[in-house]
């Protein structure tokens, strides 16, 4: 059984939603932690917050992770202050929703910045130093969405596909060296991923982020390959692809989309950080 007392991880989000939970989480284990997002009030204060109640180190790094120089700064600042990684917990992450021609190419875009490349920098820039010391942990976010294409995310479920067998090869690849590697695939969570569009997730099958983190994090100590920290239900969802031909999954999730109003999002205002 992995322990986090002790050791030190990096939370990319830990500004709010599953990642703040995360970062609690993870506190209340015992594991001193690197926050980084863009958002520095909201690390600082979630810093503060951890220290207090858990007696724990808690640093910020401020970093945007979808510009090329913000993994690279952020490793800048670990080696300046000589803070040695030993999980890399990869959850920053956006998706744009609604229909692809409609909504603002840029959100899709940045999507692909921040859950793929970002994603893909962090892994290498810190991962390198855990497979030239044989030990450390890798756990990326990704999500049920990964498991089949979606219409109205089209862009947001093909990042997830990204993440889902990058991190499912490089965990192969890394098996036996001391350093392991997990994806954790949440379902619908209750967090502020709709933000500032009149699209709202189906409250009969969300998570609390709190439940997700305790949950992934019981995997990861328990050895686990991969995670699905939401409900049964979302894990079961992730198995039609399996069974049924995949122009009718897409269908499925197509009416499901539709049924929810995806089809038709709007802004409702600027996005807020
Ligand atoms: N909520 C769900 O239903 C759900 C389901 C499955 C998977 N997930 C995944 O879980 C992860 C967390 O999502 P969430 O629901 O907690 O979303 P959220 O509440 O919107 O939080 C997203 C986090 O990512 C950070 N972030 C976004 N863009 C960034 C950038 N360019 N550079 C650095 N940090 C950035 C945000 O911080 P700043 O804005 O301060 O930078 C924030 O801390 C994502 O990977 C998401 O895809 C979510």
């Amino acid at each position: 059984m992995h322990s986090y007392r002790g050791t030190t991880t990096l939370v990319t989000g830990a500004s709010k939603g599953i990642g703040r939970a995360y970062a609690r989480e993870l506190a209340r284990r015992g594991s001193d932690l690197v926050l980084v997002a863009r958002s520095r009030p909201a690390l600082d204060q979630l810093a503060a917050e951890i220290r207090a109640e858990h007696g724990v180190g808690a640093r910020v790094i401020a970093a945007d992770l979808a510009d090329p120089s913000g993994p690279a700064g952020v490793v800048d600042e670990l080696n300046g202050q000589r803070i040695t990684v030993d999980l890399l917990l990869n959850n920053a992450g956006m998706g744009s929703v609604g229909p692809f021609f409609d909504r603002p190419f840029e959100q899709s875009l940045q999507s692909v910045e921040v859950n793929i490349t970002g994603l893909m920098r962090m892994t290498r820039l810190i991962g390198a130093g855990m497979v030239e010391r044989g030990s450390g942990g890798i756990i990326n976010v990704g999500s049920t969405a990964a498991f089949q294409p979606m219409p109205y995310q089209a862009s947001y479920a093909a990042t997830k596909a990204f993440v889902l067998y990058f991190t499912e090869a490089l965990a192969e690849e890394l098996r036996g060296t001391g350093v392991r590697v997990m994806g954790a695939h949440p379902g619908a969570t209750d967090t502020g991923f709709f933000d500032n569009t009149t699209a709202v997730m189906d409250a009969r099958v969300t998570d609390t982020p709190e439940a997700v983190a305790a949950k992934t994090l019981d995997d990861f100590a328990r050895g686990r390959a991969a995670s699905y920290p939401g409900r049964r239900l979302q894990r079961v969802g992730s198995w039609a692809p399996r069974f049924l031909p995949r122009t009718a999954v897409t269908r499925l999730v197509a009416v499901i989309n539709r049924s929810l109003g995806y089809h038709e999002v709007q802004d409702t205002g600027a996005p807020a950080r």
